[in-house]
C-alpha cells in the first residue's frame, strides 16, 4: 500500500506535518515511486478525468497518472517534495498542477473524478474529518475517493465507513504497516453515487 509512515502515540513516533520535509529534504536522490496496487484499483474504475493527489508527497503516483493522460492537480505541504516534482513534470513534459499547500486549510477549488488521500490522513488530527467531508464535496457523481490512512483517535475502527456510509466501497482493506507493529491502516476506494 502507500509508502507513508505514520503516528503512533503507542510506539513513540510522533510525526507533525513537517516530518516530511525534513526527510525529503535531507534525501541525496529523489524517487517517484508509487504503489502498483493503488494504481491498478484506480485504472480498474477510470481511464481518464481530473484526478486530485492530497498530500501526494513524492508526486510519483501523480506523474504516472499524468503520463496516462490524466489532468492532475498535486498538493504537498513540503517545498522540496513540490519542487521536485515540478522539475520532474517539466523534464517529462507534463502540465500539471502542483501546489505547496497546508492541508489543514487549503481550499479545494473544482471538482474531480479521483481524490486521493493516501497516507495524509494522520497528519491532520481532529481537523481529519471536515477534511474529509471536503474531499468527498469536490467529488463528481460516479468519482471515487482512495484513502489510505492509520486508525488513530481520530479515526477508529469504523470511522471511515461511516463517514463515507452512502458511497459504494469499491475496495477495503486492513493491514499492518510493517515498519511500526502498532501502525494499523484502513485502504478505501469508494464511488460517489
Ligand atoms: C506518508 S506521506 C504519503 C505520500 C503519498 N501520498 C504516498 O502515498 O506515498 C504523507 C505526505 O503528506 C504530506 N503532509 C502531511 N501533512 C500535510 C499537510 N497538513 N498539508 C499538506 N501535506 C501534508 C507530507 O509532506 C507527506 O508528503
Amino acid at each position: 500500500m502507500s509508502l507513508g509512515l505514520g503516528c503512533s502515540e503507542r510506539s513513540g513516533m510522533v510525526l507533525d506535518k513537517f516530518s516530511f520535509e525534513r526527510r525529503f529534504a535531507a534525501m541525496d536522490g529523489f524517487k517517484f515511486g508509487y504503489d502498483e496496487g493503488i494504481l491498478a484499483d484506480i485504472l480498474k474504475r477510470k481511464s481518464s478525468g481530473r484526478v486530485l493527489d492530497l498530500g501526494c508527497g513524492s508526486g510519483g503516483l501523480s506523474l504516472e497518472l499524468a503520463g496516462r493522460g490524466f489532468d492532475i492537480t498535486c498538493v504537498d505541504i513540503s517545498e522540496t517534495a513540490i519542487d521536485r516534482i515540478r522539475e520532474e513534470a517539466e523534464r517529462r513534459g507534463f502540465d500539471m498542477n502542483i501546489i505547496c499547500a497546508d492541508l489543514e486549510c487549503y481550499e479545494i477549488e473544482g471538482e474531480y473524478d479521483v481524490v486521493l488521500a493516501l497516507g495524509v490522513l494522520q497528519f491532520l488530527g481532529d481537523k481529519g474529518e471536515g477534511f474529509l467531508r471536503r474531499v468527498m464535496d469536490c467529488t463528481v457523481e460516479g468519482g471515487i475517493n482512495v484513502i489510505d490512512a492509520f486508525r488513530n483517535r481520530w479515526l477508529p475502527m469504523g470511522k471511515l465507513e461511516e463517514v463515507y456510509s452512502d458511497w459504494e466501497v469499491l475496495e477495503r482493506d486492513e493491514y499492518v504497516w510493517e515498519r511500526d507493529d502498532f501502525a494499523k491502516m484502513i485502504y478505501l476506494v469508494c464511488k460517489r453515487w
